[in-house]
């Protein structure tokens, strides 16, 4: 979580800075703050709240300078407030720092340097961060770069920093550990950020920071170094983005404009993939690891959130298609369980920014154990793609919006291909089945597309539930993971208190919540569980339970039971929560306007999750 962008060269530095500030915004918006090197002198602005309050706040304020640094933050030490946001000087006010991360061992660090007579002003670890470097400055009489370097090896955590010192007024130091850092390399300027996003108008050619490196930027050149003062080669790299797709692009907020990409994103999961034509599946990924998947004995899924829930639909695809155990964990409880992993195992790894430390963390203990490792992610070069064996991207385009809808069914794309690759190879899945299954993959696009013309009722739906405090979601089979993805994006954005549930487990608990005020989603397509859904409607009707049913096109048994009905296209069982979960998506959506509420950024959320 948190943002950071510095500028280093011949333009002005602060426009360069807030609108790289807009643009990671989703990473965190609860304060913003700038550092700007103007004549030698080096001012720290910084203001509670969105990008746009620092913008007023500095309005009238001298912005001049050719080198700077900026923050957006999400909190995680000290509450959102002007003293907590970055950037945080050094006690003598030489030394600024921008930080993304947390720094675990602040505490006795921050002790010891009370001692040496250093001030604090904020209840920040990242305050104790730039008030290390000072002190090993001074004790040690080094240059900026030597005393960050020292401080690297002194603290314990995740950090993504650059720094910038009074005494250096042409250089900018930068390091990371574990939260993202890209340095874009102009002609005679350069760029730091989060990601690629405040970078793209300037350059495209990029260099991927690595964990434990130094980056010095300072005459004209950016030279890279090991913890260990090794100088390193930078690898620079040609960034495949384009601009039109990280703005809104007409639409009102970025996650109506990312529901409505999905036939696209959907596609463009396909594509090589899916080949038609030819008559068969194709994943680089895949291929190189093909033994080890066919030999597997079973597969772990490690992932958060909506990631989490695409990999709940992963296991029945797997143990459906290719007929292999699956194991779907929570990456946070996975880390810290001892969980028995063998070298036969294959671990998969979804996290649509690549970044989630959870997820980093789970990957990190599998590999220990040897097992192998593969990556879903959407964000190309992210830590985690990088930290894998072998893996897929998703290649559904930059996902701003905080609550994820078209990473989603992107995951779900890449997984369902990935468990019929499988299952062809493991020979569990018969070649008329197969083919049967991509042609219907092939009609996905599609049928999405149609289930995103119910936006107007799915609207008029919303209005008459935007007031009420709680949602329960039930789903059976391959409909579950939607039932718990719709009630996620429901509380994310809304604030609502949604429930997802199996809906055969309602009798064991939820069905006591049931009465004529409580709104009950049921996810009720034409599947194998069809029948028994019916049956968990009518428990909920005769509870007086408001029942709003997604249901396939030209279902008239659920209509006479429903209050609202919403009909889907017709796809097959294993395919059908890329359709399924679409009206969810609008549900949430349409409520979350309705009620007033950051569609975008959401309250106390950020899109990338780098802390524990
Ligand atoms: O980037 P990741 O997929 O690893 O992120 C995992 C979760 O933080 C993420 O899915 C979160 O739950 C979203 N806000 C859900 O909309």
């Amino acid at each position: 979580m948190c943002g950071i962008v510095a500028y280093l060269g011949y333009r002005q530095a602060c426009p360069i800075i807030l609108k790289g500030l807009h643009r990671l915004e989703y990473r965190g918006y609860d304060s913003a703050g700038v550092a700007l090197m103007n004549d030698g002198e080096l001012n720290v602005y910084k203001k509670k709240g969105k990008v746009a309050e620092l913008e007023n706040f500095i309005a009238e304020k001298d912005t001049h300078a050719r080198v700077g640094m900026g923050h957006t933050r999400w909190a995680t030490h000290g509450e959102p407030n002007d003293t907590n946001a970055h950037p945080h000087y050094s006690t003598s006010e030489r030394i600024a720092i921008i930080h993304n991360g947390i720094i675990e061992n602040y505490a006795a660090l921050k002790t010891h340097l009370q001692q040496q007579g250093h001030e604090f002003h904020s209840d920040t670890d990242t305050e104790v961060f730039v008030n290390l470097i000072e002190e090993i400055q001074q004790h040690n009489h080094c240059n900026l770069e030597e005393a960050v370097r020292l401080a690297l090896h002194e603290v314990v955590g995740a950090y993504a920093i650059v720094v910038m010192s009074r005494d250096a007024p042409n250089q900018l130091i930068a390091a990371r550990k574990g939260s993202p850092m890209v340095i874009g390399i102009g002609d005679g300027e350069f760029f730091i950020a989060s990601d690629a996003t405040p970078i793209i108008e300037y350059t495209n050619e990029v260099v991927y920071v690595n964990d434990y490196e130094i980056a010095i930027i300072r005459d004209g050149r950016l030279e890279l170094r090991s913890k260990e003062d090794v100088e390193q080669t930078p690898y620079i790299q040609k960034l495949e983005l384009e601009l039109d797709s990280i703005e809104k692009g007409g639409y009102e907020h970025f996650m109506l404009k990312e529901i409505f990409e999905q036939p696209r994103s959907i596609m463009d999961s396909m594509r090589g993939r899916l080949e038609m034509n030819a008559g068969h599946l194709n994943m680089g990924g895949f291929r190189a690891y093909e033994q080890k998947f066919v030999n597997a004995q079973r597969i772990i899924v490690v992932a958060c959130g909506t990631s989490w829930h695409a990999g709940l639909v992963a296991e029945y695809l797997l143990e459906d298609l290719a007929r292999i155990p699956v194991e779907v964990e929570y990456a946070s409880e996975f880390r810290y369980r001892n969980p028995v992993i063998t070298e036969r195992d294959i671990v998969i790894a979804i996290s649509q920014s690549g970044e989630t430390a959870d997820t980093l963390a789970a990957i990190e203990l599998a590999k220990s154990k040897g097992a192998t490792i593969f990556g879903i992610c959407n964000v190309v070069g992210s830590s985690i793609a990088r930290a894998t064996d072998a893996g897929a991207y998703t290649h559904a385009g930059p996902e701003i919006g905080v609550a994820s809808t078209k990473a989603f069914t992107a995951q779900v794309t890449v997984l369902t291909l990935l468990a019929m690759l499988m299952g062809q190879k493991r020979g569990t899945l018969t070649d008329t089945k197969l083919r049967e299954l991509m042609v219907e993959l092939d009609t996905i696009p599609a049928k999405v597309e149609k289930a995103l013309l119910l936006d107007d009722e799915i609207r008029a739906i919303a209005a008459t539930f935007c007031d009420v405090p709680n949602f329960l979601y039930l789903g059976r089979g391959y409909n579950f993971p939607v039932a718990l993805e719709g009630a996620l994006k429901l509380k994310e954005i809304s604030y609502i208190h949604a429930e997802g549930y199996p809906a055969a487990e309602m009798k064991h608990g939820p069905i006591a919540l049931i009465d004529e005020n409580m709104p009950v989603v049921v996810i009720a397509t034409r599947d194998s569980s069809y029948e028994k859904v019916v049956s968990n409607i009518q428990e909920v009707k005769a509870r007086k339970g408001r029942i709003i049913a997604v249901v396939t096109e030209g279902d008239d048994v659920i209509r006479d039971m429903a209050e609202f009905v919403i009909e889907v296209p017709y796809t097959s069982e294993a395919l059908v929560p890329l359709v399924s979960v679409i009206p969810l998506q609008l549900l949430s959506y349409h409520i979350a306007v309705m009620r007033g509420c950051n569609v975008d950024q959401p309250r106390n959320l950020a899109k990338s999750v780098t802390v524990e």
